[in-house]
């Protein structure tokens, strides 16, 4: 099958890495997360313990990462300067200083470049909040995906457990809520939906229902494919 680009977008929760993962499982692409990719440098600086207002350092720092995705058994594994980070990026620390770190220009300027590298070949899945508006602006297809706030807080909290056992559906929809407010209105690239990405509503929809009709999509509007 002659290769081609997926871009999927969409706020926290909206099933992006679920649905992007199983679409390039059933195309023999490569899927490339790069919200792990915001979360190994956020990782880093905070094991470092830089303070987060010295952003020249904290630029200085991404430049220096070496920061790696390669598949594993049970979901991509992140590994940043050789050291498996795969599980410590997801801890409550990082995703709640993530947005501010990912709303430094020059920070999403040294992973744009990286991302683009990593699609050059074509055939690759990338998920995250500017892939269709900025990373990938010719990938072959654009999808958009969201679900009310309230369902993408129940998603994550059936997720939830290690370092946050006690936390309740309002708190998981407050910080969702924040989250979405700073990817949505930071200067740098925002999350937006690019103007040819085919919005997806999954409110509603299961999983496998949404990876039939972005597979459905591949068919009818990627030249090539059958
Ligand atoms: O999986 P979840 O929706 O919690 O988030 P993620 O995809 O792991 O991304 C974590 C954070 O990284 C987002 O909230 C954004 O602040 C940032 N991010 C971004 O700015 N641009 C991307 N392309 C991907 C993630
Ligand atoms: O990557 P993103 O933050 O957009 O979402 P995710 O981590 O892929 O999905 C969050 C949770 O929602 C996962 O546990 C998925 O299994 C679940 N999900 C769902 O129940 N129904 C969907 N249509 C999509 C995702």
């Amino acid at each position: 099958m002659e290769k081609f680009n997926i871009a999927i977008d969409g706020p926290a929760g909206a099933g992006k890495s679920t649905i992007a993962r199983l679409v390039a499982n059933a195309l023999g692409f490569v899927y490339v997360d790069t919200g792990a990719m915001y979360r190994a440098v956020t990782w880093s600086i905070l094991q470092q313990g830089l303070p987060l207002e010295q952003t020249a350092d904290l630029i200085a720092l991404t430049e220096r990462l070496d920061i790696r995705l390669e598949p594993g058994e049970h979901g991509q594994l992140v590994f940043v300067d050789g050291k498996d980070v795969t599980g410590m990026i997801r801890s409550a620390e990082v995703t709640g200083n993530v947005s501010r770190i990912a709303s430094i220009a020059e920070i999403r300027s040294i992973l744009t470049a990286k991302q683009k590298e990593l699609a050059s070949k074509k055939g690759v899945v990338m998920d995250g909040r500017d892939i269709g508006s900025h990373v990938l602006p010719d990938a072959e297809l654009k999808i958009f995906l969201t679900a009310s706030v309230r369902v993408r807080a129940e998603r994550r909290l059936k997720e939830i457990s290690g370092d946050r056992p006690d936390i309740t559906l309002e708190q998981l929809e407050r910080e969702i809520a924040e989250r979405d407010r700073m990817d949505e209105q930071r200067e740098a690239s925002p999350l937006v939906k690019a103007p040819d990405a085919v919005w997806m509503d999954t409110t509603e929809m299961t999983i496998p229902e949404v990876v039939d009709r972005i597979l459905e999509l591949c068919k009818t509007r990627v030249s090539g494919v059958n």
